[in-house]
């Protein structure tokens, strides 16, 4: 599942005795249990406030770790992009529950306080050790390919790849879970609009290589999956 974040020691662990190697072997378990522990506990609090979309996460989940593999990602990105996947919205843990569960549109003043949960969230998991970079990844999770996203209006390949991932699969949950006010689109609506926005809101390559497999995949998980109920944006 999620690993640790210690290398392997320079030189290779032959230079180091058997009790060297156990105690780093040790600390790397330790490390990676950590790790995990606390991916568990931010999502269960995006569970207590309601903010994860059951299957849909998780699969997007995935599917996001896919798109990384395909594009060649490093493993220390890969694993930034797990936590990323998994905890882009933590920030909205700040947000009011009047505007999270609003039923209608966000007024501008609403809208305005929504926007901050990236930063939000990259305030609260940089302040983690080995979680620093996954922060930097959240804090850009909505900038848009052509630099009119936020917080920064960073474009193209400005934006850090992993964000630009979590882009794609963040707003394909948005479409297609269902809200206070309406319903979730039909996978396939989804997808058309995602290839609308390729190129504007999103990096193109992410999008073709998220649709060249998800989309076979998909009438299986949404058959599988029930209406779920999450906030805007
Ligand atoms: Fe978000």
């Amino acid at each position: 599942m999620f690993k640790g974040q210690i290398p392997a020691p320079i030189g290779g662990s032959s230079l180091l005795s058997a009790p060297e190697s156990l105690r780093i072997k040790q600390l790397e378990e330790q490390t990676s249990a950590l790790r995990n522990s606390v991916i568990c506990a931010f999502n269960q609090l995006l569970d207590l406030k309601d903010l994860n979309t059951g299957v849909h996460s998780t699969r997007l989940a995935e599917w996001g770790m896919r798109v990384g593999q395909e594009l060649g990602l490093e493993e220390a990105a890969l694993q930034n992009l797990e936590v990323a996947a998994l905890l882009h919205d933590i920030g909205k843990v700040g947000i009011p529950d009047s505007i999270l569960r609003k039923p209608g549109r966000l007024d501008a003043e609403e809208y305005a306080l929504m926007k901050k949960h990236p930063e939000y969230g990259w305030a609260v998991l940089r302040m983690l050790p080995g979680f620093e970079r996954a922060a930097l990844d959240i804090l850009h999770h909505h900038e848009f390919f052509d630099g009119k996203g936020y917080p920064a209006g960073l474009k193209a390949s400005e934006i850090p790849i992993v964000s630009r991932i979590v882009s794609v699969t963040d707003a394909f949950d948005a479409m297609v879970s269902s809200r206070p006010y309406r319903k979730g689109l039909p996978y396939e609506e989804a997808i058309r609009r995602l290839s609308e926005s390729s190129g504007t809101q999103f990096d193109p390559v992410v999008v073709k290589c998220f649709l060249s497999f998800a989309g076979d995949e998909m009438s299986t998980v949404f058959a599988a999956a029930g209406t779920s109920v999450t906030s805007a944006l």
